[in-house]
């Protein structure tokens, strides 16, 4: 039965611990495997994308494969055929299916039929494979800790659902500043506050959110598909700015996160995102990384 990654929470605790394990250690080169040697892996992006792509690209060619990218305009899932007949398809040429698309349920409609391991490549409910790495991140910067205080501050979204599922296989003081109509999912946001190992905080004061946190995570307030909604939420979501003086609320150690692409003087400042305690870039540089580390944890049950 093939495994795949529709939401972090398809995962167990030990298996992100194993994730996080030989992502360490693919990174340093200590292990090189390649799975996909001789096999094929279909891309498919319904909205668009710098780092997911390329990193999922380079990652694939690195273990082995060759990538195929496709378009949702080409392929049209759901429309031309059904996604079960794409997926049955699809299973006939490849040995990976990675994707990027608007609903959640077309993803877990994909992964059901496929007969090779399906990987979300964001949705609009979660985006598992950046938060997997940008806890690697954390991990990196800060050293072990028993439980982060996160702080996400701007529009509750795909980050904060991925966030939330995390908190709830993992430890996580994770505290979401954002406005009353910018919440996040809530069944995720129950799921999460169901550990009793991670505590969760949802609040419409920004500095409450960041006060003594290890770590401030931004993303933009309108993501792809609400593009025409950047004005409104703009002006629900402008006191969540990331910038120098909301940063001071944090602890002075604290690190800077931010998934991008960025709205620079939106949702974060340049002094922000261009300061010391950014550490956006080696994120960036994490998601080839940690994707290699998904595909290899994932390839094994193929
Ligand atoms: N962070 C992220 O997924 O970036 P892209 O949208 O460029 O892939
Ligand atoms: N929330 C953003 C994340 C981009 C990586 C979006 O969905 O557009």
């Amino acid at each position: 039965m093939p495994r795949s990654l529709c939401q972090i929470t398809d995962f167990t605790t030990d298996e992100v611990q194993e994730i996080f394990s030989l992502c360490g250690k693919m990174k340093k080169g200590e292990i090189a495997p390649r799975p996909l040697e001789g096999k094929s892996a279909a891309c498919i992006f319904t909205k668009e994308s710098l780092r997911t792509r390329i990193s999922f690209e380079v990652g694939i060619s690195e273990l082995g494969g060759n990538p195929i990218y496709v378009t949702g305009k080409e392929i049209k899932l759901g429309e031309r055929e059904t996604i079960a007949d794409a997926a049955r398809v699809l299973s006939r040429y490849v040995g990976l299916i990675m994707i990027r698309t608007f609903k959640q349920s077309d993803v877990e409609e994909l992964a059901r039929y496929a007969d090779v391991p399906v990987i979300n490549g964001l949705t609009d409910l979660v985006h598992p494979c950046q938060i997997l790495g940008d806890y690697f991140t954390i991990m990196e910067h800060l050293g072990p800790k028993e439980r982060y205080k996160i702080a996400y501050v701007g529009d509750g979204n795909n980050i904060t659902n991925s966030w939330l599922n995390l908190a709830s296989l993992i430890p996580i003081d994770f505290r979401i500043g954002t406005a009353a109509d910018c919440i996040p999912d809530e069944q995720l946001l129950k799921r999460a506050q169901a550990n009793p190992a991670s505590r969760i905080l949802l609040t419409e004061d920004p500095k409450e959110a960041v006060q003594d946190a290890d770590v401030v995570y931004t993303d933009v307030w309108a993501s792809m598909g609400q593009k025409h909604l950047v004005e409104e939420k703009t002006s629900k979501l402008k006191k969540y700015q990331l910038n120098s003086q909301l940063l001071g609320y944090a602890d002075p150690k604290a690190i800077v996160l931010h998934c991008l692409p960025a709205e620079r003087g939106r949702e974060i400042t340049d002094e922000v995102i261009d300061g010391p305690q950014s550490v956006v870039f080696d994120q960036a540089e994490n998601r080839l990384h940690i994707q290699k580390a998904i595909m290899v944890f994932l390839l094994q049950y193929a």
